[in-house]
């Protein structure tokens, strides 16, 4: 029987590190459902589609996207069509659009169905927006991630300045502030703390915390499945 950890919550609370940490050193397949979003955004923005009234073109443009997952030792490299993204769909322009694209209920069931294809019979971690509500609601372990907003714009305006993206602190907290709230107010599949879900705040938690925690969860759980 396949072992699902599924965690969700909103950007900069840490999900993308602590997920792909986890899952190496637990033997886990890494799935990032957001980079699916982010992929689909991207296709739709080359295009030429960049606004929600094109909503039939982008349920279309979904449902004929190829979007494969391949991992190395390292990290986890994005393919859309063949080509590697995984640079590509880290860009503000994306980080709103993708926002945007997943608000369409037909966008989601698409992403949906990959998603679980994806981890058929597979032990495995997946992070993003629903995994704990709608893609896994019985998933093995549950957990969502939470942090101040002012620390998660803190952490994303950092990374962002290392990766040489443009725009002030003040601009970031803005463009997080509006996905978060996009996010937690579509309407289907909204950003929720699921029923079961273990919540983990880690506005004060360093990275290393934040993976002990998890992992003593996912521990425990497996643990209490083998007996
Ligand atoms: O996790 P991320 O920032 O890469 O996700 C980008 C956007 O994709 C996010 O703003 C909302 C959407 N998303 C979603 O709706 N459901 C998911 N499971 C993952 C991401």
């Amino acid at each position: 029987m396949a072992f699902v950890v599924a965690i969700d919550g909103p950007s900069g609370t840490g999900k993308g590190t602590i997920t792909k940490l986890i899952a190496k050193e637990m033997g886990l397949l890494n799935i990032d459902t957001g980079a699916m979003y982010r992929s689909l955004a991207l296709k739709c923005l080359k295009l030429g589609i960049n606004t929600l009234e094109e909503k039939e073109r982008i349920i279309e443009t979904a449902k004929n996207i190829n979007i494969e997952i391949q991992h190395n030792e390292e990290n986890q490299e994005i393919f859309l069509d063949g080509e590697n993204v995984t640079k590509d769909i880290r860009t503000k322009e994306i980080s709103a659009f993708s926002s945007l694209v997943s608000s369409i209920p037909e966008v989601r069931e698409t992403m949906v169905n990959m998603q679980r294809k994806m981890a058929q019979n597979k032990d495995i971690i997946m992070e993003g927006r629903d995994i704990t509500t709608v893609v896994f609601p019985n998933a093995d372990v549950k957990i969502y991630l939470d942090a101040s907003l002012e620390e998660r714009a803190k952490r994303r305006y950092k990374e962002n300045k290392e990766k040489g993206i443009q725009g002030t602190f003040e601009e970031t907290l803005k463009a997080m502030e509006k996905r978060d709230y996009d996010d937690t107010h579509r309407e289907v599949a909204p950003l929720r703390i699921a029923e079961g879900a273990v919540v983990i705040d880690t506005t004060k938690l360093t990275i290393e915390e934040v993976n002990k925690k998890v992992k003593e969860i996912i521990n425990e759980k497996y643990e209490n499945n083998s007996k």
